[in-house]
């Protein structure tokens, strides 16, 4: 089995095609699987007819299941959380805006993995910002503002009881919780080593970020605003546009990402797992 792998020819991203991920895999195509998620970030597996255990398989050949906080699973498992849209649905859609996936963790998921089962016709695509090359092009006098920092994660604007997902969000599809734990704070450096290729990028950004330790809010706003700015450009980007059967890996660690609307009156329906941390 030889993969065939076309890079997207933006800033990070690739089609892969060649493979079968309905069937078990051999470890040499799970390792060459994993050689280009981490070098393109974001692989996109077109026309895959893959079900709940198949998304499973796939998800533990690149670790855990990572804690999925805040959302139920789907009935029957333990580890699928479905990202859904009723057709009628006119409230905020989940998760447009930048963030990477529950970073207010202690040890955040490595990466994720969403699979379309439902897709709308028109938008929905879902965007990536590559933040090694959001670092690596980043001005030095940006850079010494962060060097050395630790940034204040917390899921408090999201899930918390007065969060945007909280008690007044507009019924949802999705079978949100949300609960005081989530006024919670981890930190993390904003500035980290990727533990698997050592390659150094931004983590986060404002949203998950909340504050910066050691420093008085409005002065850390600043900062966050100015480094937000940087770090979710045109230039960082790659736009994945969806189709039934599509499965979708990212890098948690080198990207940020985040929903797009514009398919009203149209249902959207994904299965997503979380690939957890061996290391921080
Ligand atoms: C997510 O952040 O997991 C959702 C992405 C999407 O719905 O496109």
């Amino acid at each position: 089995m030889t993969l065939d792998i076309t890079p997207s020819g933006e800033a990070c991203g690739a089609i892969v095609r060649g493979v079968d991920l309905a069937k078990p895999l051999p470890d040499g195509v799970v390792a060459d699987i994993r050689a280009a998620w981490l070098t393109h970030f974001v692989l996109a597996f077109p026309d895959q007819k893959m079900n709940d255990d198949d998304l499973e398989r796939f998800t533990l050949y690149f670790g855990p299941f990572g804690e999925d906080p805040f959302i139920a699973p789907i009935p029957g498992r333990k580890h699928i959380i479905a990202v859904a849209r009723a057709a009628s649905e006119t409230g905020p859609i989940f998760a447009e805006a930048w963030h990477t996936d529950w970073s207010f963790q202690a040890t955040p998921p490595a990466g994720t993995c969403l699979y379309g089962i439902t897709i709308p016709p028109v938008g929905g695509d879902t965007l990536f910002a590559n933040q090694a090359l959001a670092l690596e092009r980043m001005p030095d006098d940006l850079r010494k503002r962060i060097e050395g920092r630790r940034a204040i994660h917390s899921a408090r604007a999201a899930y918390s009881k007065q969060g945007a997902y909280g008690v007044n969000d507009a019924a949802r599809a999705m079978d949100i919780r949300p609960s005081d734990m989530a006024t919670a704070t981890e930190s993390h450096p904003f500035i980290r080593r990727h533990p698997e290729t050592g390659r150094e990028a931004l983590f986060g950004c404002a949203g998950y970020i909340i504050g910066v330790e050691g420093m008085d809010a409005n002065d850390g706003m600043a900062l966050l605003g100015d480094l937000y700015r940087w770090q979710t450009q045109h230039a960082f980007q790659y736009r994945q546009k969806w189709s039934a059967n599509m499965l979708l890996m990212w890098d948690n660690r080198s990207v940020l990402h985040m929903a797009t609307g514009g398919y009203s009156g149209h249902e959207r329906l994904l299965h997503r797992t979380t690939i957890g941390s061996r290391a921080s």
